[in-house]
């Protein structure tokens, strides 16, 4: 039987996307990923793509946002998925990508979008989760972080969830060894939650 086809979105240092790598070699995630896509040309994941021998495509909103074209956003949406669907991925995973799909985009790849986010369902929804989560911990309001992966929806960090994991934050903690736990935390469920979805699709 074929194996799953996994494509992987990133915008920056892509450690979950390398968590993902290391699966595929290990035999824990039963796929192989097709193609590594970047919205920025800096992101080390890209590097740790081309060192794993495998297909990057750099795709920047910047064109698009330059055309001024009133729908750009849903335009870059359509092209991107364009640009993916040649790879007949069986799940696309978000690994810290940080733009918004629309259903320009998710529409094409209906229950087969999937996104990582560092913190709990419902909570601190956007960017700088982690560091949000530490400051409501330094004013009392909360004791415990996490991460979760979810079916991507056109709302932010929301959508039905596959995995979470609790992080609980120690007395002694800092914003930087609390942020390792929820690193830590995150290199496992996205492997677990993407082999979740795998096994969906009846390849594996
Ligand atoms: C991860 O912490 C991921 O959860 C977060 O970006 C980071 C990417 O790290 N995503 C979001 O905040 C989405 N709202 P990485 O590039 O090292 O994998």
């Amino acid at each position: 039987m074929d194996k799953a086809r996994i494509v992987v979105l990133i915008s920056g240092s892509g450690s979950n996307l390398q968590a993902l790598i290391d699966a595929v070699g290990n035999g824990t995630l039963h796929g192989n990923i097709m193609l590594v896509v970047s919205n920025r040309r800096k992101a080390f994941g890209l590097t740790r793509a081309e060192q794993a021998s495998i297909e990057t495509l750099y795709f920047p909103l910047k064109p698009y946002r330059d055309s001024a074209a009133p729908d750009f956003r849903a335009q870059y949406d359509t092209d991107l998925a364009r640009a993916i669907e040649p790879y007949a991925p069986d799940v696309i995973v978000l690994a810290g990508w940080m733009h918004i799909l629309s259903p320009a985009f998710l529409d094409r790849f209906p229950g087969r979008v999937i996104n990582l986010h560092p913190a709990l369902p419902g909570q601190f929804a956007g960017t700088h989760a982690i560091e949000r989560t530490f400051t409501a911990f330094q004013r009392g309001e909360t004791a415990e972080g996490g991460c979760m992966v979810h079916y991507a929806i056109p709302e932010i960090d929301a959508g039905a969830v596959i995995m979470q994991e609790i992080v609980p934050i120690r007395p002694n903690d800092t914003l930087e060894s609390f942020a390792k736990r929820v690193h830590e935390a995150e290199h496992r469920i996205i492997i677990v939650a993407t082999q979740n979805v795998i096994a969906k699709t009846g390849k594996t």
